[in-house]
Parts: structure tokens; C-alpha cells; sequence
């Protein structure tokens, strides 16, 4: 398997938007608590996507994909728009990569190429939530990630119920 990671454009990230609806929608059914609830499908995703392809544009956000074969299996996000006393910091957001992709390092690969594109625009240090317990929780300490605490009752599931939130933070520059 060759992954390459991307770093997408606004256009890019448009062209994009079929393959990230396809990966978002696989993780949301796969149970993974990012935002969104069951029952959840591609139209519901398309719309999430075109507001993150307007913050590409307008610089707001990093967003970055894992391809196999061309088409997008993997992403992940860096919200780089702060308040102005916080211009260092950013958020890692939206690590999803589709369960067909799973297990062969497209998470590493990705999380390291977001980590120094922030720190490449001046970010220090950046920070993440995640469900406590879920697969994601146990991966951040791997890639270096300092775990902060829990948030209980932060989200729910996608199927429902109270989910906990776990912080994590790492300085990349
Ligand atoms: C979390 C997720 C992105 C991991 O993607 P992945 O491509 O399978 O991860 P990788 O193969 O790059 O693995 C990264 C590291 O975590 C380890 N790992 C992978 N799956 C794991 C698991 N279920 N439990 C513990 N460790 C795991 C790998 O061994 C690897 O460590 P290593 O490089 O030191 O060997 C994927 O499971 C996913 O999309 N989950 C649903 C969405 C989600 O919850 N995202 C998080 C939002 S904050």
C-alpha cells in the first residue's frame, strides 16, 4: 500500500468532498463519536464538508487527506484561527480515517504531517479532544500526545448516551 498525504487547497478540498463524506459517514456508522448522530449518510455529510472547504479558503483551517489510489481514505484538521492573544495554538480536529484504511498507519502519517504543517505556520502548541474509551483515545499517548484529563458527560455517542471527553495537548514547535 503507498498513502500520500495532502495538504488540500479550497478547490482541492471541493474536488474532495465525495470521498470525505464517504470516510466521515463510515466512521459515524462505525460509532465513533465526532460531532455527529445515527442515523447519518452522505447527504447529511456533504453540507459539513463545504463549510470546512469555505474555512480552507479563508485560511481558517488546515485540512489534510491520506490517499490510496487517489481517492481520500483518511483526514484530519488543524483549526488555525484563534483569538488574537492564542495566535500560537491550534486545534487537531476531525482524525477519521475509513475502517476499510484502518491498521496500516494512515492515522501516524497523517497526524504527523498536521503537526508540522502547524508548527510550520507558527503554531506551538495544539490541543484535541477525543471519547474517553474509544479506539483514538488509546492512539494520541502512541503519537506523543500528552493526556490532560476527562470531561464527563461532554457528548453522546452516535447511537446515544452520555459519552466523556478526554484533553490532550502536544507542543510542536
Ligand atoms: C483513530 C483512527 C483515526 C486511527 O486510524 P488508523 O489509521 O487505524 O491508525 P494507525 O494505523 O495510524 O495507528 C496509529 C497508532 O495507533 C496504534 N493503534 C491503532 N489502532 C489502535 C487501537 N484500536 N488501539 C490501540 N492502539 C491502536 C497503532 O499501532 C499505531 O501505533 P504505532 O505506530 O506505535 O504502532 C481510526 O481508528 C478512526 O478513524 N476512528 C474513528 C474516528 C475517531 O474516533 N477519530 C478520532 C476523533 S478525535
Amino acid at each position: 500500500m503507498i498513502a500520500t498525504i495532502r495538504l488540500l487547497d479550497a478547490a482541492e478540498a471541493r474536488a474532495a468532498i465525495p470521498d470525505l463524506c464517504e470516510v466521515l459517514t463510515d466512521c459515524v456508522n462505525g460509532g465513533a463519536s465526532v460531532g455527529f448522530m445515527q442515523p447519518y449518510g452522505n447527504a447529511d455529510a456533504a453540507p459539513y464538508w463545504q463549510v470546512v472547504a469555505d474555512a480552507v479558503a479563508s485560511g481558517a483551517t488546515l485540512l489534510l487527506v491520506a490517499e490510496i489510489d487517489g481517492r481520500a481514505v483518511g483526514t484530519v484538521q488543524v483549526g488555525a484561527a484563534q483569538m488574537p492573544n492564542q495566535p500560537h495554538r491550534g486545534d487537531l480536529k476531525k482524525l477519521l480515517v475509513h475502517r476499510s484504511a484502518r491498521g496500516k498507519g494512515l492515522a501516524r502519517l497523517l497526524m504527523d504531517a498536521a503537526e508540522r504543517e502547524a508548527a510550520a505556520r507558527g503554531k506551538m502548541i495544539l490541543v484535541l479532544d477525543t471519547a474517553t474509551g474509544s479506539d483514538a483515545e488509546a492512539i494520541y499517548p502512541r503519537l506523543g500526545w500528552e493526556r490532560v484529563g476527562v470531561i464527563p458527560d461532554y457528548a453522546l455517542w452516535p447511537q446515544g448516551g452520555l459519552c466523556d471527553t478526554t484533553l490532550f495537548y502536544k507542543r510542536v514547535a
